[in-house]
């Protein structure tokens, strides 16, 4: 949730989100569905140097064989993933006769359909690679007795997703309660949600008149149900957003169980009721703290988050949070805290798509998200250039019964908003503007298609002598390119609270999202009046990118229980990806598609069955985020306000947090800047190994590493290098970026760090 910098949070939350690619989406045909492949990688030709470029030269020779398919578009198989780790192979969205001619191949082993990979609400697990068979599901059991805290507006306790079905005994170490108050009975709480917990003294100390919509751990927003069903949410079947990601909905942590902490009422949110909420939660004995709000312009010692989470890191409890959605700009974001997880917010790998079939069979796929299936079939069509931007819903009524074209001359949204207002059926709209796939804002029967197939449309409007057409709604497309990308939304770093820690830490999906909803709360519109429910929704924001964090540190932490929340989170960075679905690097949606810097996606993508298996482990105790609290230049008091604690001591202040990123920060455009890092990293593989650098220098700097080889004698055996960033000036002050890789002997784990280089943005 965003804070309150441009009103309320909820509105934000529904409002400021969105984007997806620009691309046209050339249809998936019906019969494609989403096989994994299992390869044997001792096949792979010599000619080629990946096992990547191996699979996509299969898909493509299969490709070859294809012919157009009926709707006038060329379709082809489509690569999903490589999987390149606990096994080896690839998914790939097929037809039965591809996947046929696909076994004829040397090296194929065995194949088998991605059950829910086609169509899904959370088809986010899907998009992370998670799968029953191998990989991080299985190895944690899916979360199986973890226990993961959500500090939000409540929780709607009827839902499907809550449900307990499949569900073991509650662990005997939980000793949190489920509280009663109004509409919300004790007995509402279940084997998947074990608790719920009201904090409102806050408020009321505030606001002692305060009368409350809801005064129990009920929501009445909305948002606490989507987070904590994103999560840990059960299966339920039939789970849509009227008719958009229609599928199975689940958590990202399927077994694992959900207490809510309730600490925001009608839109007010105190820090007092934030930590007290965080502090029972650790207290009643949670493994993951899933937080989705954040205090910005809050200095450490004053941001109940950064106090809060301090001492659930002591005890052992990751707590996850999202960057905030204030992006595209820097310097933005909150909750770039030492000792939490920051998360920011990417695309998926789906479409939702309204699709044009004109009089003369030719058909056009753009993007829609009409909440409705809205009956438009072969009416008249009219391309009228007085008329056609659409910025008048008086002359558009005027006009005869027929859909009408409206060009990219006026932004679409207000093109929307007119034509919903005319008395005509249904519109095309032509733009590429990248935020109208970030929303799902769309209260008028129409399509957006793309300007590259603009003249196609209107070539026909125009010549043909009774030009007619047909919409289909509710159509939804997965494994769409390039995905993931960054979303306009997120936030950047550097962290205005500390800059000197590189924040986001990863990105996880949160756009257009689907999980779990109020049934009495706004979902969607039609016109200008009409209001629907619904019980699931689709959302876009940091909000929702938080959770899936939440659900795989779970996870994580189920599979291996006795890894620190600086364990865990640093197997998800060094894991996580910098590269796409195209096998090229993430883009910025917010910037014009420019290469994505870490200041906005951290290390990258989050691939929870790499992080299952990290290698090396950069780890951190209390002591460490103490030592690092001592070299901010903080009173002795604004210290003990954090660590809570005199035991602690400033006797090894060090501002260099054994941390597996590296951002050096400068002032002068033109000095030098030279900044050593000191790191342990602990081997987590199994047995001896030895691990070589591998490093990409930001354009402006040489980096050194060393030594530049590991070698360890056994497992859980530390070994210590230093990395030099020698940053030699840059005129226009950019933010410039590379990584180190530390790659294990024998193709074995690659443990890999972001290293930016920024100038230091002067944010308070
Ligand atoms: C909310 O309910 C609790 C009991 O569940 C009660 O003690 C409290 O006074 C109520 N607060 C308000 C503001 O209604
Ligand atoms: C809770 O609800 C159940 C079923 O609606 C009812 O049987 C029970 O008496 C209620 N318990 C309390 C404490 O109100
Ligand atoms: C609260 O209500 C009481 C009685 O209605 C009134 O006297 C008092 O001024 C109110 N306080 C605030 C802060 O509004
Ligand atoms: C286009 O729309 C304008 C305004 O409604 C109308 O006056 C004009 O006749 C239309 N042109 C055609 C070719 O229909
Ligand atoms: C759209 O209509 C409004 C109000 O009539 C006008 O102010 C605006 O300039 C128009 N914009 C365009 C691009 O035609
Ligand atoms: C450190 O804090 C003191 C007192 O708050 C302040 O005067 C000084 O400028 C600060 N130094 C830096 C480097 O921020
Ligand atoms: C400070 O570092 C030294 C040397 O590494 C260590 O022996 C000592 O225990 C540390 N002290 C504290 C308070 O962490
Ligand atoms: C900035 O760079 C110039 C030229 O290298 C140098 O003389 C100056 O001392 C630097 N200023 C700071 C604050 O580092
Ligand atoms: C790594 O560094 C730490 C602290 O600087 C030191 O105590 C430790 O002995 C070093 N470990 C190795 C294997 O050199
Ligand atoms: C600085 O920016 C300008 C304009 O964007 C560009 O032409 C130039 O190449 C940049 N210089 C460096 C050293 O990157």
């Amino acid at each position: 949730m965003g804070s309150t910098r441009n009103g309320s949070p909820l509105l934000l939350m529904i409002l400021s989100a969105m984007f997806l690619l620009p691309l046209h989406v050339s249809s998936t045909s019906a019969e494609r569905s989403t096989f994994i492949v299992h390869m044997d990688k001792s096949f792979m030709p010599k000619a080629f140097t990946t096992h990547h470029h191996w699979y996509s030269s299969i898909i493509d020779s299969i490709k070859s064989v294809e012919s157009t398919s009926s709707n006038g578009h060329h379709s082809t198989p489509s690569h999903v993933y490589t999987y390149d780790h606990a096994f080896h192979g690839f998914s790939a969205v097929l037809s039965k006769d591809e996947l046929e001619s696909l076994k004829n191949s040397p090296g194929f082993v065995s194949s088998y359909s991605d059950r829910q990979a086609t169509i899904d609400t959370t088809h986010t697990t899907d998009f992370l690679s998670l799968n029953p068979a191998t990989g991080l599901w299985p190895a944690s059991n899916y979360g199986k007795d973890v226990i993961v805290g959500v500090i939000d507006t409540g929780v709607w306790p009827e839902s499907e997703s809550f449900k307990d079905d499949g569900m073991t005994e509650i662990p005997s170490r939980w000793k949190g309660i489920c509280e009663a108050g109004q509409e919300f009975n004790s007995s509402m709480c279940n084997l998947k949600l074990i608790g719920a917990r009201s904090f409102n003294k806050g408020v009321v100390a505030a606001n002692p008149n305060i009368t409350f919509s809801m005064n129990s751990t009920s929501d009445t927003e909305g948002h606490g149900t989507h987070t904590s069903s994103t999560a840990a949410g059960n299966y339920v079947d039939g789970a849509s957003f009227f008719g958009y990601a229609a599928g199975t909905a689940r958590g990202v942590a399927p077994r694992a169980r959900v207490a809510m902490y309730k600490v925001i009422w009608d839109q007010f949110r105190y820090a007092s009721d934030v930590l007290a909420g965080m502090d029972q939660a650790v207290a009643d004995g949670v493994d993951v703290i899933s937080i989705s709000m954040g205090f910005d312009q809050t200095p450490l010692y004053e941001d109940p988050i950064a106090i809060a989470s301090f001492g659930a890191m002591e005890n052992g409890v990751l707590v996850s949070s999202s960057a905030g959605n204030y992006g595209p700009e820097l310097g933005l974001l909150h909750n770039g805290i030492p000792w939490v997880l920051t998360v920011a917010a990417g695309s998926i790998d789906r479409w939702f798509a309204g699709t044009v079939t004109l009089g003369n069979g030719l058909t056009i796929t753009g993007w829609s998200m009409f909440p409705a299936s809205a009956l438009v079939e072969n009416y008249p069509i009219i391309y009228n250039t007085t008329i056609s931007a659409c910025n008048s819903s008086e002359l558009w009524s005027e006009a005869p019964f027929s859909i009408l074209i409206c060009d990219n001359t006026v932004p679409f949204f207000t093109q929307i908003k007119q034509v919903s207002m005319s008395n005509q059926p249904a519109a095309i709209f032509i733009s590429d503007d990248p935020q109208i796939f970030e929303f799902n804002i769309f209260p008028y029967p129409g399509v957006v298609i793309s300007p590259k197939d603009a003249p196609t449309l209107i070539n026909y409007a125009q010549t043909v002598v009774q030009p007619t057409a047909s919409i289909k709604f509710q159509q939804t497309f997965v494994g769409t390119k390039a995905a993931p990308a960054v979303a306009t939304y997120t936030s950047r770093g550097p962290s205005p609270s500390y800059p000197g820690i590189l924040k986001p830490d990863v990105m996880a999906p949160g756009t257009l999202v689907l999980a779990s909803w109020i049934p009495n709360g706004y979902s969607a519109s039609i016109g200008s009046n009409i209001v629907l429910s619904s019980d699931y929704v689709t959302i876009s924001g940091t909000s929702m990118a938080c959770p899936h964090a939440s659900g795989i540190a779970a996870l994580l932490k189920g599979a291996h229980p006795e890894w620190s929340p600086a364990a865990i989170r640093s197997a998800m960075m060094t894991t996580a990806s910098p590269i796409d679905n195209t096998f090229n690097q993430i883009r910025d949606i917010g910037l014009g598609y420019e290469i994505a810097t870490p200041l906005a996606m951290g290390s990258g993508q989050v691939d929870p069955n790499r992080a299952n298996d990290p290698g090396l482990i950069y780890d951190a105790a209390s002591q460490d985020y103490v030592n690092l609290l001592c070299s901010m230049n903080f009173t002795k008091n604004q210290i003990l306000t954090i660590t809570r604690s005199n035991s602690y001591s400033c006797l090894n202040t060090s501002s260099d947090l054994n941390y597996p990123s590296f951002i050096a920060l400068y002032t002068n455009t033109t000095g030098m800047v030279v900044q050593t890092f000191q790191r342990t990293v602990t081997n987590v593989g199994a047995g001896a190994t030895s691990y070589t650098a591998n490093v990409i220098a930001p354009t402006f700097s040489v980096v050194s590493v060393s030594p530049d080889t590991l070698v360890f004698g056994k497992t859980h055996e530390k070994q210590n290098y230093s990395l030099t960033i020698s940053y030699m000036g840059d005129k226009n002050r950019s933010v410039t970026f590379g990584s180190l890789t530390w790659i294990e002997e024998n193709e074995g784990h690659m443990v890999r760090s972001p290293i930016v280089v920024s100038p230091i943005i002067n944010f308070w």
